[in-house]
């Protein structure tokens, strides 16, 4: 197993909102549709917390995580997987740090599109990895370019890491080009982190990609509760690869983290899962009628800014086309009209951007507030 460096994880997202900790702002950045109350979940679920956790067990849960967890995934998520290939965590969080940690050492080649969530390339830029990217640009609609793809592999690499639906920009792949990234990964040997966790957030069934792990012996998909099922109170994410090397490796150092994830969370994350269809239909709700505002988003408080409009998820990165910065404007919008977003250079990209979350119920009363004249 690797040893573990010591952590110098920059945390700029943390230092944002220590910034502006006295000034109680609403957060408008999220990444994640609103979350559920439990009210609300237990009525989309169609049963309640106290049915499902009635002799709920309280000793430790097996090591790669419960069989009942691990089930749903593999027969409500998943396509083509065995529940060996499952490693429930702690978030999706504890899954990056482990994937990363069991197959990444000093001085491998990765690859990673940018702009980019930050930790997907902090842990392995911790690790002492070469980082590369290719980047996603706006003027192309956030297009990926799998020419620049393939020229990168060609100078040696060990992991890809993709993230679509995508955070930032909510841009996607089409289907066909994630076959074409798949066949350049076999070509090439390249194993391939897919972060799914907006799978299921489509605004149409049509931009659905198929997870990774379904489709290639190499391919790590890696998903969440918080974020495409708006629970992020149920502390669960997972892993998902047919690789039994690489498992064995992750459950070995999640070991020495979480060790495991609670009985409670996992007994009511199993059966929630398995009504994921429900979830998505009410988070896709809220998306969609904020998204009828989108297309008017063309400044902030007077501010020009330049939107392309998502078909997934529900956050999207407006370029700044002021004659300010995008940290200033990030500080206008605070200090005006007291909501906070995120400034791109928590991206690892140049361009001056904020990124907007549109799946919450006070979207558009931000709207209102922040939207001028021109
Ligand atoms: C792309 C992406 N991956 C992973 C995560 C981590 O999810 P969680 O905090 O629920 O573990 C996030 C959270 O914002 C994210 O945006």
């Amino acid at each position: 197993m690797n040893n573990f460096p010591k952590l110098a994880m920059a945390r700029f997202s943390k230092r944002i909102s220590d910034q502006f900790s006295h000034q109680k702002l609403i957060p408008m950045h999220n990444t994640n549709p609103q979350p559920f109350t439990q009210g609300e979940l237990e009525q989309t679920i169609g049963c309640s917390f106290d049915s499902i956790l009635q002799n709920v067990n309280l000793g430790f849960t097996p090591d790669a995580g419960t069989l009942a967890l691990r089930q749903t995934l593999m027969d409500c998520h998943y396509e083509n997987i065995s529940i060996e290939d499952v490693v429930t965590h702690a978030g999706a969080q504890e899954a990056l740090f482990c994937a990363f940690y069991a197959l990444l050492k000093e001085n491998d080649k990765v690859l990673a599109v940018a702009p980019i969530f930050e930790p997907l390339v902090q842990i392995p830029l911790n690790i002492g990895c070469e980082v590369s990217y290719v980047h996603l640009q706006a003027e192309n609609n956030w297009a990926l370019d799998l020419g620049e793809v393939e020229e990168n592999f060609k100078l040696g690499c060990r992991l890809f890491v993709i993230n679509f639906p995508h955070n930032p920009t909510g841009a996607t792949l089409t289907e066909n080009d994630l076959l074409k990234i798949v066949a350049l990964c076999k070509k090439y040997d390249v194993w391939l982190l897919s972060d799914e966790v907006f799978r299921g957030l489509e605004h149409s069934v049509d931009y659905r990609l198929p997870a990774v792990a379904d489709i290639y012996d190499k391919g790590i998909s890696v998903g969440v509760i918080s974020k495409a099922f708006a629970i992020p109170g149920i502390r669960v994410g997972w892993l998902v690869c047919k690789n039994q090397q690489f498992i064995d490796e992750v459950i070995d150092i999640k070991g020495y983290i979480s060790i495991c994830n609670s009985q409670i969370d996992e007994l009511l994350a199993s059966v929630i899962l398995k009504k994921h269809e429900q979830l998505t239909a009410r988070n896709l709700a809220i998306i969609l009628q904020n998204k009828t505002l989108l297309a008017g988003l063309n400044n902030l408080l007077n501010q020009k800014v330049e939107i392309v409009v998502p078909n997934v998820g529900c956050c999207l990165f407006a370029q700044v086309k002021a004659k300010m910065d995008a940290n200033s404007l990030l500080e206008k919008v605070a200090t005006q009209s007291q909501y906070l977003l995120y400034p791109s250079n928590l991206f690892k990209t140049d361009l001056e951007a904020l990124r907007i979350g549109f799946g919450n119920h006070q979207f558009s009363e931000f709207f209102k507030k922040v939207k001028g004249e021109s």
